[in-house]
């Protein structure tokens, strides 16, 4: 498939540049910096997230988009602000109409267990560490990006990954409908769920909680 990669520099987004290329995929990574160094094969394309235009002429000829996007902490304190607190609010409408402008029509954009229907699914002590940490941020932001998704039109898919690991891929991932103390998801196996569903859609308009251990 011809599969465009937004966030392609993060730990997620990594993954599915990797993922992708190696079953064979015909992978466009889109990255804010040209310091980003793709894996051979892929090609890559830098600009703003924000730029409609640039946007477009990336996503032109692609069947969908993955994106890895989330917001980026100025450090790793659990009171740490995001470097941009409006990141998400302002690249997914950029995202939506630079999909329309190049007639790509389906989005799989990973979110986080706890957004949306999902709050009150996951353990009490998390939901609290969510709204005291700079977890909050990063979970508002998500709200605003899943709500963007679902009003758009496209074909959309919003899987929402438990605690994430640097683990490897097991292929051991399930859709749940709550967790219990610490589930976690390696990166890797959240792209590779991803890239599941972009070849054989199963969950388009929905937003599975998605997890290999807890569950
Ligand atoms: N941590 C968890 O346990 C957990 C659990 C569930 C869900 N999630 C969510 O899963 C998603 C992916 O997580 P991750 O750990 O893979 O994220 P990550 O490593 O922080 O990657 C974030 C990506 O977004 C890009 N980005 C951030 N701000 C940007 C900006 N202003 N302009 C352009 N690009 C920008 C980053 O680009 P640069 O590389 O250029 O900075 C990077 O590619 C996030 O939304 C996260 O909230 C996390």
């Amino acid at each position: 498939m011809k599969l465009v990669i937004v966030g392609a520099s993060g730990g997620v987004g990594q993954q599915l540049v990797s993922l992708a290329a190696k079953q064979g995929h015909a992978v466009t990574a889109v990255v804010r910096s040209g310091s980003w160094a793709a894996p051979a094969g892929v090609e890559t394309r830098v600009g703003s997230l924000t730029d409609v235009d640039f946007l477009a002429k990336a996503f032109e000829g692609h069947e969908v988009v993955l994106s890895g996007l989330g917001l980026r902490l100025k450090s790793i304190a659990p009171w740490a602000k995001p470097e941009v607190a409006d990141f998400l609010s302002t690249s997914t409408p950029a995202i939506i109409a630079a999909m329309k402008r190049a007639k790509v029509e389906r989005v799989i954009a990973v979110s986080a267990g706890g957004v949306g229907d999902t709050a009150d699914k996951v353990p009490g002590a998390f939901r609290t560490f969510i709204r005291f940490s700079a977890l909050r941020h990063a979970y508002a932001e998500l709200e605003v990006m899943e709500r963007l998704y679902r009003s758009s039109g496209l074909q959309v898919c919003l899987p929402r990954p438990t605690g994430l690991t640097d683990g490897p891929v097991t292929e051991q991932v399930k859709v749940c409908e709550s967790f219990e103390g610490r589930a976690t998801i390696s990166r890797g196996d959240v792209a590779w769920w991803m890239l599941k569903e972009a070849v054989t859609p199963r969950f388009t308009g929905q937003a599975p909680m998605i997890t290999v251990t807890g569950a």
